[in-house]
């Protein structure tokens, strides 16, 4: 081997590898928002067609997505992970107990509480242009009712 290929081939062994997301690295906020609106629409079909089994399967991602701000210490010079529990945690609390219990008309009233905390905390954010509406629309390729 001359010698610019061995200097070629241990400069290469050097490289860092890591090109991929480590495992346990967190996403990148716009995508847990984006997480956040795709499951609670689903919930809310879900909610829509009274199917409490996929309800609560909706309501644990949604809380999987809600616990990935936590890493989220600061962003835009906003206290994101701070908002969110103060903000918008107390609310998902109230809904995700609701799920467990089961009544359909309290599960409602905390849902639209919940998606309330979502424009509150994009307000402050400085990201009040930013505004989920609930809606009936079902863009997915999924069927909502209870099978
Ligand atoms: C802790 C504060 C906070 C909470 C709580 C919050 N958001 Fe956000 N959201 C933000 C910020 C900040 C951005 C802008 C991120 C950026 O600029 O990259 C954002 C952006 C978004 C976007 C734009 C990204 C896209 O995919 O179009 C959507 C949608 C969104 N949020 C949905 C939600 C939903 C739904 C909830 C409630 C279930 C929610 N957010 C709760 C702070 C929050």
């Amino acid at each position: 081997m001359s010698q610019t290929m061995l200097a070629v081939t241990f400069a290469l062994a050097l490289l860092p590898v890591k090109s991929i997301a480590a495992e346990g690295e967190e996403p990148p906020l716009i995508d847990i928002m984006t997480a956040l609106q795709t499951y609670s629409h689903k919930a809310d079909l879900s909610l829509r067609a009274k199917n409490i089994e996929l309800l609560r399967f909706y309501t644990h991602e949604l809380e999987e997505a809600i616990d990935e701000l936590d890493a989220v210490e600061s962003y835009g010079g906003f206290p994101i992970s701070q908002k969110a529990r103060t903000i918008m945690k107390p609310a998902y609390q109230q809904f995700e107990n609701a799920v467990k219990g089961g009544d359909f008309q309290l599960i409602e009233t905390k849902f639209e509480a919940m998606v309330t905390t979502c424009n509150s905390c994009h307000g402050a954010t400085d990201r009040g242009f930013i505004v989920i509406k609930r809606t009936d629309a079902n863009p997915f390729m999924q069927d909502f009712g209870i099978h």
